[in-house]
């Protein structure tokens, strides 16, 4: 495992878009609390956790079946059919839209995808969505674009969105649709503290004196 970890943190390091190294160690940690929790198999969890952003569809223009966490686990000698359940887990992990289904099959897919959920709200999810945001050259806040429920994943991709918006598009709504018990008891902070979050900055923004 120690050879997947390096490996992992050297493709991740120069990552600005907030799927650098320190998101997958958090992911990683997240989702083996929650496995141990929910009786996961953790190797398979380990596995789906550390190579689950690696060939995100924002990034991976080629449309290959995730090349690059297949390499690395061909690299380091991972048999077929664990690999293969480690492929099915990393597929079902990604946020598609607000209307779209994307409910996970198996339980090891339910504790990564909650783990990655988990990082995308509370501070740090505020962090990220700002640091994403300049990453897109989004605008942080446009006061007349209403934000809107994407009914399939190429709406929700084709998007012209705000940082704010996202917060309503996808980031308010995780704490809902989380799979895990375990899961939801550690959302509950972090989505009072996105609440705060846009409470304060709408007060902010609208100050007239
Ligand atoms: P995941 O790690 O769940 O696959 P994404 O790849 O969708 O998450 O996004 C990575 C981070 O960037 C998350 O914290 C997410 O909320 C944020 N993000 C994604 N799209 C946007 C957007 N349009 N505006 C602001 N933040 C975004
Ligand atoms: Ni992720």
């Amino acid at each position: 495992m120690n050879q997947i970890i390096q490996q992992v943190k050297q493709i991740c390091q120069n990552d600005t878009s907030g799927h650098d190294w320190w998101h997958i160690q958090r992911v990683v940690n997240l989702a083996m609390y929650i496995g141990r929790k929910e009786n996961a198999n953790l190797y398979l969890v380990q596995l789906g956790a550390l190579l689950h952003d690696l060939d995100d569809w924002k990034f991976n223009e080629s449309g290959a079946d995730h090349p690059i966490a297949r390499r690395v686990m061909a690299e380091n000698g991972i048999e077929a059919t664990i690999a293969n359940r480690v492929i099915s887990i990393i597929s079902e992990v990604s946020f598609k839209g607000a209307g779209v289904d994307t409910t996970p099959s198996s339980p090891e897919a339910k504790v990564v995808q909650d783990a990655d959920r988990l990082d995308a709200i509370g501070a740090i999810g505020v962090a990220r969505a700002f640091a994403y945001g300049g990453h897109a050259k989004q605008p942080m806040h446009t006061p007349d674009l209403e934000p809107s429920i994407h009914s399939n994943f190429d709406e929700y991709k084709g998007n012209r969105t705000s940082t704010i918006n996202h917060f309503y598009e996808k980031l308010l709504l995780l704490k809902d649709r989380l799979n895990t018990a375990t899961a939801r008891n550690l959302a509950i902070k972090r989505h009072q503290f996105m609440e705060q979050f846009l409470e304060q900055f709408l007060n902010e923004w609208g100050f007239k004196g």
